[in-house]
């Protein structure tokens, strides 16, 4: 598994610098780098390319596709860090990229990477039929504005300090996070021009594992190192996060997230669709310590 998200990290780096490496030089590529490279884990492609290679599509695209939400992730994570928003000094064991570069800097350079991934979605590099990409660029808008990232975002502030029911923290989890992992998933869907049926089941796919991602995220924050997760742990308890770990105690989500897990599995296989490669990475993202 470390090996196959170290290529996924290789193939979608190599792209990615060579996708800015063609445009006009400005003053905030340094910023935009630096809050991409050398990056995180390439958990959303590598789901992206479990499922786009049991639909057959190129592993090219994918990671094409892949760097594309690397982009918005990476953006909203400087965002995320910023002191109107998580207040974070570090991340990916290295200063965050406000604390590096200023504010404004890390605002304008997060702003940046999100248009960034439309430009990858409609560049000519990236060969697939024009209306699909329409299609790919409404549903990766749509999980990053208010109805997605930004959306769970604000939730996820606003709840802080008050006490939140289980499914206002779900709703919130899946907005900030899980939306993502259901473009990822839709994409092979969309591609493949599948029903509207098709699509919404895979949607729903990412948006649990994206739960299950969050809320081995809290975990980790709950009981993690910054040495090993390369950014400080502890803070969702100190700044009055509502989690599911503060509502429910930490033994009752461990319990909880195995019946995620094993959800997903089921509804894949109902579908027909079960691959190994899948099943490891869903182990990985419940059992990863960063
Ligand atoms: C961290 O995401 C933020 C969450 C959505 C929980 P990752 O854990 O995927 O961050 P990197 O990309 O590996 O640093
Ligand atoms: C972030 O959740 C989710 C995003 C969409 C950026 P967290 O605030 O828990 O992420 P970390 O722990 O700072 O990486
Ligand atoms: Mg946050
Ligand atoms: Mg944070
Ligand atoms: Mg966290």
């Amino acid at each position: 598994m470390k090996n196959k998200l170290v290529k996924i990290a290789k193939d979608t780096n190599y792209f990615l610098k060579k996708f800015i490496k063609k445009q006009k030089k400005t003053e905030l590529i340094s910023a935009m780098k630096y809050g991409l490279f050398p990056g995180g884990k390439k958990i959303r492609s590598k789901i992206l390319i479990d499922i786009g290679t049991k639909f057959n599509i190129k592993y090219e695209t994918l990671i094409k596709i892949g760097s594309a939400v690397e982009c918005i992730h990476a953006y909203s994570l400087i965002h995320d860090d910023l002191p109107c928003m998580d207040n974070d000094k570090f991340r990916r064991g290295k200063l965050s990229t406000h604390i590096k570069f200023g504010e404004s800097t890390a605002v304008l350079a997060g702003n940046s990477l999100l248009t960034m991934a439309f430009e990858i979605l409609t560049s000519s590099n990236l060969e697939i039929d024009k209306k699909i990409k329409v299609d790919l660029v409404q549903k990766l808008s749509e999980s990053s504005g208010h109805q997605g990232i930004a959306g769970g975002q604000y939730l996820d502030l606003y709840f802080e300090k008050k006490k939140i029911s289980k499914n206002k923290i779900i709703n919130m989890e899946i907005k900030k996070t899980g939306k993502l992992f259901s473009f990822c998933c839709a994409v092979p869907a969309i591609l493949k021009k599948k029903k509207n049926k098709d699509i919404h089941f895979f949607e729903n796919i990412g948006a649990n594992i994206g739960l299950l991602f969050q809320i081995a995220d809290d975990l980790i924050d709950f009981q993690g190192s910054y040495k090993i997760v390369g950014k400080k742990t502890g803070k969702d308890k100190k700044k009055g996060k509502a989690t599911l770990i503060s509502l429910l105690g930490y033994k009752n989500v461990i319990k909880y997230s195995q019946k995620i897990k094993f959800k997903i599995i089921n509804d894949l296989n109902n579908y027909g669709l079960n691959s190994n490669d899948l099943n490891e990475t869903l182990n990985y993202i419940l059992n990863r310590n960063k």
